[in-house]
């Protein structure tokens, strides 16, 4: 039987660019325009179509996380928490989730980190299909130093990935969002710590890389990805969805939305979180469900 793949979003950390912003609260909890930012990666989730998810956060972070989500239940999902209790690198997550993972493929997203655009949803649907290779996304940027970075051969084919060069070969940066096969742990496992002591992301796509199990998708102009590290790139992100939602009367990242078009959920429970929600976003629940 083929195993569904497990979501995990890493929302650890110490937020320490955004210091003293992330001083007491967590930087996925903060707002991005109208809802917590870990609402966008959620929802990146839920539009690839996965319901299992873990949610890895720090272990003072973690009782409001649980407040905000619960069980996942009134969006048709399951989530499970897990404590990190140091930010030992993002290749991490795969070994605190191990159990949670077990032998099904799997997909991160980092907590911080926000897609938009058309076909979104297929584009994830086609990644999750591809259980034998990992996938992983890449946004053309100006300051391809601040990331980790791919560059192609003549054909399209991935050569090399750096983490945060200071000659970077490209301009690509290699995005928040991964998917994995199941000998994902096993090979998290086998990482060694870098130079500046963290299980690297950029160690484990380069060893599905080196095996030829690395597929790379370009995500192009017409989508918008963002991570929300910074005060600038945080009030553009605000502002990017704001201008989106009003100009088109909709609402970027609305679990309630995606799970009730998904049908995991009906009209009577979307009518219950919007009885307890005054807000604009209350109001918007209404409206599709009519
Ligand atoms: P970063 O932005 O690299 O780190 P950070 O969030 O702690 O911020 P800063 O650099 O300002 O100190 O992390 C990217 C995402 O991954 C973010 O959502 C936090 C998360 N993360 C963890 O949860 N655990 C980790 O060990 C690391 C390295 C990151």
């Amino acid at each position: 039987m083929r195993k569904n793949r497990k979501g995990i979003i890493l929302a650890g950390g110490i937020g320490s660019r955004l210091h003293p912003l992330t001083q007491v609260i967590s930087k996925q909890l903060l707002p991005v325009f109208d809802k917590p930012m870990i609402y966008y990666p959620l929802s990146t989730l839920m539009l690839a179509g996965i319901k299992q998810i873990a949610i890895i956060t720090t272990p003072q972070d973690l009782p409001k996380f649980k407040k905000l989500l619960r069980s996942g239940k009134q969006w048709g999902l399951k989530f499970s928490y897990i404590v990190q209790k140091k930010p030992n690198g993002i290749a991490e997550a795969f070994i605190l989730a191990k159990n949670f993972i077990k032998d099904s493929p799997s997909c991160l997203i980092l907590g911080d980190n926000i897609y938009h655009g058309n076909n979104l949803s297929n584009i994830l649907k086609e990644a999750d299909e591809d259980k034998e290779n990992s996938t992983i996304f890449t946004y053309q940027v100006k300051d391809p130093e601040r990331f980790g970075v791919i560059n192609l051969d003549k054909k399209g084919k991935p050569v090399k990935i750096v983490e945060k060069p200071k000659a970077p070969k490209s301009n690509l940066a290699i995005t928040g969002l991964y998917f994995f096969p199941k000998d994902v742990v096993f090979r998290a496992k086998n990482l060694k710590p870098s130079k500046r002591g963290e299980l690297e992301i950029t160690d484990l796509n380069q060893s599905y890389l080196s095996d030829k199990k690395l597929k790379v998708k370009n995500l192009n102009r017409g989508f918008t990805w963002m991570d929300t590290g910074t005060f600038d790139s945080l009030l553009e992100a605000s502002n990017f969805i704001s201008l989106v939602q009003n100009r088109q009367n909709t609402i970027v990242a609305c679990p309630e939305e995606i799970a009730y078009g998904n049908k995991w959920i009906n009209k009577s429970d979307v009518k219950r979180v919007a009885k307890l929600m005054q807000s604009a976003y209350g109001q918007y629940l209404k409206s599709f469900i009519r």
